[in-house]
């Protein structure tokens, strides 16, 4: 375990940004239309900003605590700064989606900072709260990949040509305010002149691998993207050095809750034995749940199972079915891969064994 307790000012810039304030309006990058086009939506109010995160025009765990943050702000502003509304602002996003723990987090953030103050104080502090989490999460994006970027620079110590990775679903900066996660060491290597390649799962049924594609190619990072269920394979012919992913909730025991397809690539990674890391900031640390068994894990309905969305020849957005209406289809958007599996947990403190996590987070595991 290493331990670097200091976060800096952030040196990743999004090429554009994934959230911001403008005046009385947060605009977001709509990551429902990616990799196509590239749009942003205006929230206005409590329920622009809860629409956005439940039809996941922003995603990722850290940017969905980060535009909740921001909802309150427009709750305040429009429905006044009175205990109720407060309450109410934090019921309707605390309901959005229910595993990503960075959600709650935020939410419980600023109920700390608001409620103990007078009601004409309310809105501009809750402007300024979201501000400081937005600012807090591009600094602790930047010191995951500094860290990250240590497993990196030993796996291409140790071996001739780039260090091979894999991860799943997003975890870059479109998933963030910042850098990234599990991106974040990727984009530091490459800025450190280390050579990498990036397997790329296209991350079923909602196909987040897609944008992790687009970003990485947008960076000029070698990748190759690959069905979910290649992923064996690879890992089985020895085609990676590691596996790293993201995560939207961390169990006290190190259990992990991350986008479904996760564990199946920890289970392949054990079996040929190639290290399998997590990366995830401070907010995603759920302490107070004792293990994987505890996590909520979100079903987002059959559609998205049976129903493709892509690019149509015409260039418009096209849906397309897969299967019948009537066919009875699950979709768990998450799974939990058990610390046992997991080589490491990069933070912004450092690297520590999955379960051990309270050695770098002592006030919040007490
Ligand atoms: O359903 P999504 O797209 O919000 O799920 C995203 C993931 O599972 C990410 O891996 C996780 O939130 C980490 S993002 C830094």
């Amino acid at each position: 375990m290493t331990a670097q307790p200091a976060l800096t000012q952030p040196t990743f810039v999004q090429p554009i940004p994934t959230l911001r304030r403008e005046g009385d309006q947060v605009l977001v990058l709509d990551q429902t239309l990616l990799p196509f086009r590239t749009e942003t939506r205006t929230l206005r109010t409590l329920a622009d900003a809860a629409h956005a995160i439940r039809s996941m025009q922003v995603r990722g765990a850290p940017l969905i605590g980060a535009t909740a943050a921001y909802g309150v702000a427009l709750a305040l502003l429009h429905e006044g700064s009175e205990d109720a509304a407060l309450g109410r602002a934090l019921q309707v996003l605390g309901a959005t989606r229910p595993t990503a723990v960075n959600l709650h987090w935020a939410l419980a953030r600023m109920a700390r900072r608001l409620r103990p103050l007078a009601r004409a104080e309310r809105l501009d502090a809750a402007w300024a709260e979201a501000e400081a989490i937005r600012a807090d999460d591009a600094a602790t994006c930047d010191a995951i990949g500094r860290h990250g970027l240590a497993i990196i620079e030993r796996i291409a110590s140790r071996r001739p040509g780039p260090v091979r990775l894999m991860t799943h679903c997003n975890a870059g900066w479109l998933a963030t305010c910042g850098a990234g996660t599990a991106l974040a060491p990727i984009y530091a290597a490459q800025a450190a002149g280390i050579a990498v390649e990036v397997f790329v799962s296209e991350t079923r049924p909602r196909n987040q691998g897609l944008l992790t594609e687009w970003e990485l190619r947008a960076a000029g990072v070698p990748h190759t993207l690959i069905a979910d269920n290649a992923a064996g394979l690879l890992l089985m012919q020895g085609e990676v050095d590691m596996v790293i992913t993201g995560a939207d909730r961390i169990a006290a025991n190190g259990d992990t809750a991350n986008k479904v397809g996760t564990y199946l690539k920890a289970l392949a990674a054990q079996a040929a034995a190639v290290p399998f890391y997590i990366a995830a900031p401070h907010s995603t640390l759920d302490f107070a749940c004792p293990d994987g068994r505890a996590i909520p894990i979100e079903d987002r309905g059959a559609d998205e199972v049976c129903v493709l969305r892509g690019l149509a020849d015409d260039g418009t957005l096209a849906e397309v079915r897969l299967a019948p209406a009537s066919t009875r289809a699950a979709n768990p958007a998450f799974d939990i891969t058990p610390a046992a599996l997991i080589s490491g947990i990069v933070t912004e403190r450092g690297i520590a064994a999955a379960g051990e996590l309270a050695t770098l987070y002592p006030e919040a595991a007490r």
